[in-house]
């Protein structure tokens, strides 16, 4: 399993149209280096947002959060690997047998065309859900005992996952918030600093960087803020 050594900022690219995204990927890379496609935008586009980003250098976290048979998601999880995604998200809930024919597909397609494994990402419960004491836990246990590489979760869950999961895995926060920031739809927030503190691996952040007057510099107090909780 891949460990990584500095968490980092992923920015949730849920904009409406192809050229939003790449005046974004323009104005962010490399500072931001991973960028987020979700149903909005790859139901608009499909693989042409993916390619956008994949030739401006940075690198594409496929979030379409498979639930399907798992003849399925391996299949659609085959094409994520074909289109070189960094990482993708599936849905625990979705069962063992789906997250492991997943995991299978994803090394079989990528040990084909020699390239590296995304990593797969299981969702637990959704952050603008609240979750049941117990179950976020359980889910993701369940995730990482069927092969995934890591986990969604919110950064307040972090720590005890860290605690109560004994395998290594790779933790994604979303739900990133500053204080001075309303939360949207968010239940459960952190700043990027709690984030940090309770062990998580990528920090996805959308609206709070997406909606401020200067996207770059919101980018860079974020940016700031995570080199410090680092220290
Ligand atoms: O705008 P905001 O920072 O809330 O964006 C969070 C992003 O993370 C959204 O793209 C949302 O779809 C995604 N996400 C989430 N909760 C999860 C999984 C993904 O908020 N459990």
């Amino acid at each position: 399993m891949q460990k990584l050594n500095h968490p980092q900022i992923i920015l949730a690219l849920d904009v409406n149209t192809l050229k939003e995204a790449s005046a974004l990927v323009n104005k962010l890379y490399p500072r931001i280096k991973i960028f987020k496609v979700g149903s909005h935008l790859f139901t608009a586009y499909g693989p042409q947002i993916i390619k956008l980003i994949r030739a401006k250098g940075g690198e594409v976290f496929l979030d379409l959060k498979y639930f399907d048979i798992p003849n399925t998601v391996a299949a659609a999880v085959g094409e994520a690997v074909r289109l070189k995604v960094k990482m993708l998200t599936l849905h625990i809930s979705g069962g063992q047998e789906m997250l492991m024919a997943a995991v299978s597909a994803a090394k079989a397609q990528s040990n084909a065309l020699k390239i590296s494994r995304p990593l797969l990402i299981g969702v637990t419960v959704l952050t603008s859900q609240k979750a049941k004491s117990g179950q976020v836990l359980a889910l993701a246990g369940q995730g990482i005992a069927s092969g995934l590489d890591g986990i969604v979760c919110s950064a307040q869950e972090g720590e005890i996952l860290r605690n109560k999961i004994k395998a290594d895995f790779v933790m994604v926060t979303p739900g990133i918030r500053p204080d001075s920031f309303g939360k949207d739809d968010q239940k459960r927030t952190a700043t990027v600093s709690q984030a940090v503190k309770s062990g998580s691996d990528f920090l996805v952040i959308g609206r709070p960087i997406l909606k401020a007057g200067d996207p770059l510099t919101q980018a860079k107090e974020f940016l700031k803020e995570l080199s410090v909780a680092q220290n």
